[in-house]
């Protein structure tokens, strides 16, 4: 596996690599089971294609708001090296910030619809930030496709529309979430959580799926009676302050009014403590 920690060293790579086609998973580093889980999709699609797998290893701050965790969040680059290694990454690309941003950039990629609710409500700019460093990423590896995780379900819709949007040569794959024993979605904000917070924090999870399990059933008919249903499961986590639950169409992020035609998914966030978690599902 080559490490490759700056956009000079990446470019001579992908010149001599040039006839590969190549798949890339983008992360802020701290890996777990959810991020090894993308690279052993990635891998398989690679060998599909006969391709290679790029992982990149970026901490980026201008996706983080000004109250955010950026100084805290963890940087464990060795432990990280070693889990790309362990899955199959042919290449991982880490630069420094000043490698990725000029001092006195002045250009950003904003969506202005998808990235207006949800998330997108609370952390204003962080869209934004994702935006201009994904595609940035993609202008620097060059892949056919990139894998995102549907743990952050918005941040796939949004690239799915940078991509449809800007014509971006690139197959977005979306892989499904990966869990802890009681439903808790992996995710690198998890080490905050205290005890106490960490034994209530599935609920997000519970209440999310039975919720939906309710809508698919034909209990829950409607949006209100569906919300009711989930505020209600969601009481039982003391610790934790709902910031938003949604029903919303998969794709265009729209909320609905009604169930219809259109491919309902379910996404909540909630603070226990500082730390925000998120969740979502879908109704199959
Ligand atoms: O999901 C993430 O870890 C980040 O938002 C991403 C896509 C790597 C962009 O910095």
């Amino acid at each position: 596996m080559e490490l490759l920690p700056d956009k000079s060293s990446l470019r001579d790579w992908i010149a001599s690599h040039r006839h590969l086609p190549r798949v890339l998973v983008p992360t802020m580093g701290a890996l777990h089971r959810g991020h090894t889980s993308l690279f052993d999709r990635a891998r398989e699609e690679a060998s599909r294609l006969g391709g290679e797998v790029v992982a990149t290893i970026f901490v980026n701050p201008t996706q983080f708001g000004p109250n955010e965790d950026f100084t805290a969040y963890p940087r464990p680059l060795e432990a990280d090296l070693a889990k790309c290694r362990e899955h199959g990454v042919d290449a991982v690309f880490a630069p420094g910030v000043g490698d990725m941003y000029a001092d006195d950039r002045s250009i950003t990629i904003a969506e202005n619809r998808l990235s207006t609710t949800l998330c997108g409500a609370s952390r204003p700019g962080h869209f934004d930030g994702v935006c201009t460093v994904v595609a940035k990423l993609f202008l620097l590896t060059q892949p056919g496709a990139a894998i995102f995780g549907e743990k952050d379900f918005q941040q796939l819709a949004v690239i799915r529309r940078l991509v449809r949007d800007l014509d971006f040569p690139v197959d977005i794959i979306g892989a499904p979430t990966v869990r802890e024993e009681d439903g808790l979605a992996l995710s690198s904000r998890n080490v905050y959580l205290t005890p106490g917070q960490r034994a209530q924090a599935q609920v997000l999870q519970r209440s999310l799926a039975k919720t939906a399990r309710g809508i698919a059933e034909g209990r829950l008919e409607t949006p209100s009676a569906a919300k009711e249903a989930f505020l209600g499961e969601f009481a039982a986590a003391t610790l934790a302050r709902l910031d938003y639950f949604e029903m919303v169409d998969a794709w265009t992020l729209q909320r609905l009014d009604e169930f219809g035609d259109s491919e309902p998914r379910l996404l909540a966030a909630a603070f226990f403590g500082k730390t925000r978690l998120i969740d979502n599902v879908g109704l199959s």
